[in-house]
């Protein structure tokens, strides 16, 4: 049996991953400490989804409480398992959250990153290394492409970006937030195991991941918690850009079938852009109207004139490369199926 090691197992990305592979015939090591609750608080808290895992899973899946800043404990636990491939999903995920607390921020983001890639490369250097990095690698630089304003959104201006944002746009001079520069960091550190030893690495730039396992906060998860304000009639915030900024979001389950793709025929120190590419794009405006249409329930929202620092007006993440090298994989959730999903699933755990 092969056997994978997921680091952020209980969040959205990681335990999507998990149940993909351990229903793939795969034996599944988690990672993760719950870490979220401690940068985000209770509704950040993940051990929901653990404990979800370690039942629907039973022994195909064994969760380790190990923080990936432990670097003897990873290589340990690298040493002991020896996976066939390592997924790396686990961070500190919020832009804003990170000027609050710079160096837990680094120490996840940058230093846990390279912990586990010199754990693997003494391990298993012949194992794929998937590492999910971010958009916010760009800094505020996408805001410099020009933009028009429609009714209910921003859009690009200019024909070179139709399809949106390549991999080879430049992540330098710009304003990153603290976060998109500890991710720049590990980013980058992932492109080089993979460069100078010729491990099998990639990056994911993540547009907005999501889906119904995400425990979503204010300060990260965007359609989560958006979806959640309104079915608990709680207020949502939109910090500026009109309410037209728009977020191109990928269903976590076509991230999990990209990365199977990966690990199935690797390449070396891979960079993808993975997001829902403009078919699911939306702005915040349209966001409200698509939620309502499933709960049945209006919006609540306040409007705050200034953004977030560094938050991108547009971002539609150009998906042709990942089509091109994987013509085995594309997006197969729409937008409209993704935000039923959640919502369901917030109902339930409600
Ligand atoms: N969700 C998005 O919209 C999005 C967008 C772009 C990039 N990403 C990236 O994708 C990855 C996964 O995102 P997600 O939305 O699943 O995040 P998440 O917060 O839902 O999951 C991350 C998990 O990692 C765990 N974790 C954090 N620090 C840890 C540590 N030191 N040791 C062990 N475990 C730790 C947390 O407890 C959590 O369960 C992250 O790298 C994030 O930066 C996410």
């Amino acid at each position: 049996m092969p056997k994978l090691l997921v680091t952020g197992s209980s969040g959205l990305i990681g335990s999507e991953v998990v149940i993909h592979f351990a229903r793939n015939g795969w034996e599944v090591h988690g990672v993760d400490n719950n870490q979220r609750a401690v940068f985000f608080g209770p509704q950040g808290d993940t051990r929901w989804n653990q404990q979800r895992l370690i039942e629907t899973l039973g022994k195909g899946f064994e969760h380790h409480e190990v923080d990936i800043r432990d670097r003897p404990g990873v290589l340990t636990l690298l040493k002991t398992v020896k996976p066939d491939a390592v997924v790396h999903t686990a961070a500190q995920p919020s832009h804003d959250r990170a000027a609050d607390i710079p160096f837990d921020d680094f120490d996840v983001n940058a230093v846990g990153t390279l912990n586990l890639l010199e754990a693997t490369r003494q391990a298993c250097p012949e194992s794929p290394f998937v590492h999910l990095s971010t958009n916010k690698v760009y800094g505020d630089r996408p805001n410099t492409i020009a933009l028009k304003e429609l009714e209910t959104r921003w859009d690009y201006d200019d024909p070179a970006y139709a399809d949106g944002i390549t991999e080879n746009f430049s992540i330098d001079q710009s304003k990153h937030s603290l976060f998109g520069a500890s991710k720049v960091a590990g980013d980058v550190m992932v492109q080089e195991y993979g460069r100078y030893f010729g491990m099998p690495t990639c990056c994911l730039r993540g547009g907005c991941l999501t889906g119904p396992n995400h425990s979503g906060v204010e300060l990260h998860g965007f359609l989560s918690y958006l979806i959640r304000c309104n079915l608990e009639g709680r207020e949502y915030k939109v910090f500026g850009y009109k309410g037209k900024q728009v977020r191109d979001n990928i269903h976590s389950h076509d991230v999990a079938c990209f990365i199977e793709q990966f690990i199935a025929a690797p390449r070396i120190a891979e960079v993808y852009n993975i997001g829902g590419g403009r078919a699911n794009s939306v702005s915040i405006l349209e966001a409200f109207s698509l939620v309502e249409k499933f709960t049945g329930r209006k919006q609540v929202y306040t409007y705050v004139d200034e953004n977030r620092i560094g938050d991108h007006i547009c971002y539609i993440s150009n998906l042709a490369k990942m089509r091109q090298h994987y013509p085995g994989w594309d997006i197969t959730l729409t937008l409209d199926e993704t935000i039923q999903q959640i919502v369901e699933s917030h109902r339930s755990r409600a």
